[in-house]
């Protein structure tokens, strides 16, 4: 039979807690020790593929990768953020050789990337019709690993257009990201296969290098019947770098789930070649898919992909849409220029926030109304009630009670019982950052945040603040729970508003 502790926390550790929160403006991160020390982590995040426009499953890496940099990076990890972007492999073979047909004078007149993503489908349909083009596109390969400068030229050229068009996808989510691509590796592929030859794991089928694990119905092919190296050798060489050469304590991959099997493969193997540590973590965050509000893939109303600038651009438009219907209905005072802004955090943040509130496993619904509500466990109604917080610790300030100065007398924070609720769940922060470095689940940060602001909004329904008899210890409050509602804010990478 299970037997129960029953605890009960201090008042005043609570309320001491709470005031120095106020006082600092910063929630403490859980302490480094609790991980062992100070780590060495690589993420693998975003990772889009070169001449191919970036669609919903890259958002989902790129902003759930993010979120686990964060988190990694508050607790104080050495964190290494890298984009491992497919710019290699035989699809480079039609995209070189269709460039010389299509666009004979691309050094001066390079296609952009809209172009490109057409080009990149009439590559392939050419690939697939014309055995000519077929046996060129093959030879192309091969002079372009062989170093060939035309070749290399025009590689570089559609490295550079998508390069340009993922940076401005970046730049508008405020992610920052190291591009490592799957080239950087082709050179260490060939000793990556000697060491797994040498640990007595590769065995040949068929003419090709292959590496049969238990459980796995099929091997991690490290070398093709052709002798040409593709997905898997480079992912073994990128993880034996990064282990041996790199000297990373933990690599954390953010793919759809559909890789799963691939990287538990690629980890296995590793381990078996004697490429990990005891310390050492491998791990793979996947996630599911993006669906649109019938259930199925998530696509345009003309059956297209959805482009990802397209996406944002819509949740931005939309939200601007509803700020100024809120100025016209007097709800809001913020001026045209500031609505523009506000429009673009919070239509960003309703994006990233529908994405990282559930665990990432699950296929999740993509719908613009649901992510952009002004009620509901979404980031407008957190952002809403953040501004509105913020307004009251503005207006005690302006009656003469600044939180900051009251938070350094001693003073009972937990006289209320909404305010000690309060004041409890302002303290598991730390607890809760710890754990999403350790399970790399940033749908924690979420469930919090949203608890606080619940819990938040219980107390200020039963607790008047401004100029009530515990105004100052109110307002002490409203201030910590400030702090650590935009420390979740900057964990998920959502910009928040001090006035809406
Ligand atoms: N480029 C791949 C894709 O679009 C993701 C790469 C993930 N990282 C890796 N090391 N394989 O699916």
């Amino acid at each position: 039979p299970a037997g129960f502790v029953n605890a009960k926390i201090d008042d005043a550790l609570l309320g001491d807690f709470c005031r120095e929160v106020a006082q600092q403006g910063k929630a403490p991160p859980p302490p480094i020790k609790a991980f062992g020390g100070k780590r060495k982590v690589l993420v693998d995040f975003s990772s889009p593929n070169i001449a191919k426009e970036m669609h919903v499953g890259h958002l989902r890496s790129t902003i759930i990768g993010d979120t686990i940099c964060r988190v990694l990076e508050y607790c104080g990890h050495d964190v290494h953020r890298i984009n491992h972007v497919g710019d290699w492999g035989t699809q480079f073979g039609m995209l070189i050789s269709h460039m010389e047909e299509a666009y004979p004078d691309f050094t001066s007149n390079p296609p952009n990337i809209t172009d490109l993503t057409v080009f990149y489908k009439n590559a392939k349909k050419r690939f697939d019709d014309d055995e000519a083009f077929k046996k060129k596109s093959r030879e192309t390969v091969v002079a372009l690993q062989a170093g060939d400068p035309r070749c290399r030229e025009i590689w570089a050229l559609l490295c550079d257009i998508s390069r340009k068009e993922f940076a401005r996808v970046y730049k508008r989510l405020g992610v920052t990201l190291e591009e490592v691509g799957e080239s950087h590796y082709n050179s260490m592929i060939p000793n990556a296969i000697s060491l797994l030859e040498k640990a007595g794991l590769v065995t040949d089928s068929d003419g090709a290098s292959t590496v049969f694990l238990e459980g796995h119905s099929f091997p991690l092919i490290v070398k093709k019947s052709d002798g040409g190296f593709g997905y898997d050798s480079t992912d073994i060489a990128a993880i034996h770098h990064r282990l041996k050469t790199l000297g990373v304590d933990w690599v954390v991959y953010v793919t759809d789930l559909g890789q799963a099997e691939h990287f538990h493969m690629c980890f296995e193997a590793a381990e078996k070649a004697g490429w990990t540590s005891a310390e050492g973590r491998l791990c793979h965050v996947g996630f599911g898919v993006v669906q649109g509000e019938d259930g199925k893939r998530f696509k345009t109303r003309s059956g297209e992909t959805v482009r990802l600038v397209d996406l944002l651009d819509e949740s931005v438009t939309r939200m601007e849409k509803s700020l100024k219907d809120r100025v016209a209905e007097g709800k809001c005072a913020l001026s045209p220029d500031e609505v523009k802004s506000a429009a673009e955090k919070i239509g960003y943040g309703a994006v990233k926030y529908a994405d990282l509130h559930q665990h990432p496993a699950t296929n999740y619904k993509f719908s613009y109304d649901k992510m952009l509500s002004t009620s509901g466990n979404t980031a407008v109604y957190l952002l809403f009630a953040h501004a509105r917080l913020a307004s009251i610790v503005r207006k005690a300030s302006a009656k003469g009670v600044d939180a900051k100065k009251a938070a350094s007398t001693k003073m009972d924070l937990c006289a209320h019982p909404k305010e000690r609720a309060l004041a409890f769940e302002l303290t598991q922060f730390s607890g809760v950052v710890a754990s999403v470095a350790e399970e790399f689940l940033p749908v924690r940060v979420c469930d919090y945040l949203y608890k606080v602001s619940c819990k938040f909004t219980e107390f200020v329904t039963e607790c008047k603040v401004l100029d009530d008899a515990r105004m100052a210890e109110r307002v002490v409050l409203c201030e910590a729970t400030g702090v650590v509602m935009r420390a979740c804010f900057d964990l998920l990478g959502i910009e928040y508003l001090m006035q809406i």
